[in-house]
């Protein structure tokens, strides 16, 4: 008789996991209130929007936050703020989310693309040097799924060529390097508070700082070039409107408010599923360096071995997802594989700047983890702990069974 529940045998996991987004009255008495009030925008002195911005930066160790409409312009503006200018090129890794690199391209720069680590998913700083030009003026550090890069050695190495860090942040809600948050560790950094994400209303992102100067320009730009004491038609800069709203401000108060406990939570989870899992021939967790003290786990990913387990990937993933496990393979092919870089669909501006042959890139460490990496959703991990041994149960029950799945 099948055991594999992909083939009639019976599930591992029946219990619902937690959805997402998790919300109570708060939200609700919160978004009545800012309707009641009349103030939608931000635009009076004392708003919701500070309020949050005060709460969140203070809470990811940053000296000041501002609150826009989402993440990628987060970055946009972030990048603009430190310095980024037209013709600059900006290193960001191949392994992410598009938006850390079309932020690059929204300044009208050119991102020029790293290899990862394929124990860590992050960038690394022997790729980041090798990568350096005259030209280049920023290092786009993305702590993927809430683990911190080496930020020691990035910023000695930004120190050294005089770059700006501009940290893709957008997965770092609570996350640590060094018992540090992350976001404003390097010149400034953006986060995203869109459906998915940790903390959320729908959409949402946050700029981060240390820097005093980098703030009030990230200010003026999210603000249309708007600078503060100064006439409301008067403006400085060539910005955005990206100011977030009071809506948003009043859902993301209240996620806020949980959103310690539910990191911590991810964090223990992460680190037994890390131990279990990595007792199993052919699943191999992600490495932890020491400075990742806290990691968000916005996704928990393991790399998965096809010659060890013997079946493909996607085999396996459709099996475990049967058991009542649902799992996914993350990004299917490197950024520069995409038609807008591959082919170079920036417009008139490929002709004026020169950009990297993109077409022609080859990321080893890229390409492989795209093929091995197995996804978990982050809710799972706001399971309890006895839960997370569903998790371990499905993906060895299907190991051992794999003689089925053949
Ligand atoms: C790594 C990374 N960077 C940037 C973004 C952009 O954030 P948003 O969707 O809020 O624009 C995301 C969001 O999915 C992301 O995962």
């Amino acid at each position: 008789m099948a055991k594999l529940a992909i083939n009639g045998g019976e599930k591992v996991r029946t219990k619902p996991w937690p959805k997402w987004p998790i919300w109570d009255e708060c939200e609700i008495n919160a978004v009545t209130d800012v309707i009641k009030s009349g103030q939608w925008g931000r635009l009076a002195e004392d708003s919701r929007c500070k309020q949050f911005e005060e709460a969140f930066a203070a809470y990811q160790d940053a000296k000041y936050g501002i609150a826009v409409t989402n993440g990628t312009v987060a970055l946009e503006i972030a990048l603009r703020a430190a310095g980024v200018d037209v013709g600059d090129e900006v290193i960001v890794p191949s392994y992410t989310f598009v938006a850390s690199a079309t932020c690059v391209l929204a300044n009208k720069a050119v991102p020029v693309f790293v290899d990862i680590d394929f124990e860590t998913q992050n960038l690394y700083p022997e790729v980041v040097e090798a990568a350096i030009t005259p030209r280049t003026r920023a290092i786009v550090p993305v702590h993927f799924a809430g683990r911190a890069c080496d930020m020691e050695r990035l910023l000695a190495i930004a120190r050294k060529h005089n770059l700006a860090v501009v940290e893709d942040a957008c997965h770092s809600w609570g996350a640590m390097w060094n018992d540090r948050k992350l976001g404003a560790v390097g010149d400034c950094g953006g986060v995203s508070f869109q459906a998915s994400k940790h903390i959320t209303a729908g959409e949402g992102g946050i700029i981060l700082t240390n820097d005093d100067e980098v703030a009030a320009q990230a200010f003026s730009l999210h603000h249309i070039g708007r600078i503060p004491n100064r006439p409301f038609y008067e403006h400085h800069n060539a910005g955005w409107n990206a100011r977030m709203n009071e809506l948003t401000a009043a859902v993301l108060m209240c996620q806020f408010g949980r959103l310690d406990e539910q990191t911590q939570r991810r964090h223990e989870n992460g680190l037994y599923l890390d131990e279990k899992l990595g007792a199993i021939d052919g699943i191999s967790p992600l490495r932890r360096d020491p400075w990742m003290t806290r990691i968000s786990r916005h996704v928990y990913a393991v790399n998965y071995d096809e010659e060890v387990v013997g079946v493909p990937r996607a085999r396996f993933m459709e099996a475990v997802t049967a058991e009542g496990v649902g799992v996914g393979g993350g990004y299917p092919h490197p950024l520069y594989k995409n038609p807008l870089f591959a082919e170079k669909r920036f417009g008139k501006i490929a002709e004026m700047v020169e950009f990297p042959d993109y077409a022609d890139m080859h990321h080893p460490n890229c390409e492989r983890i795209c093929q091995t990496q197995v996804w978990v959703a982050h809710t799972a991990l706001l399971a309890e702990q006895s839960d997370m041994d569903d998790i371990i149960n499905a993906f060895a029950k299907v190991v051992e069974n794999v003689d089925e799945l053949r």
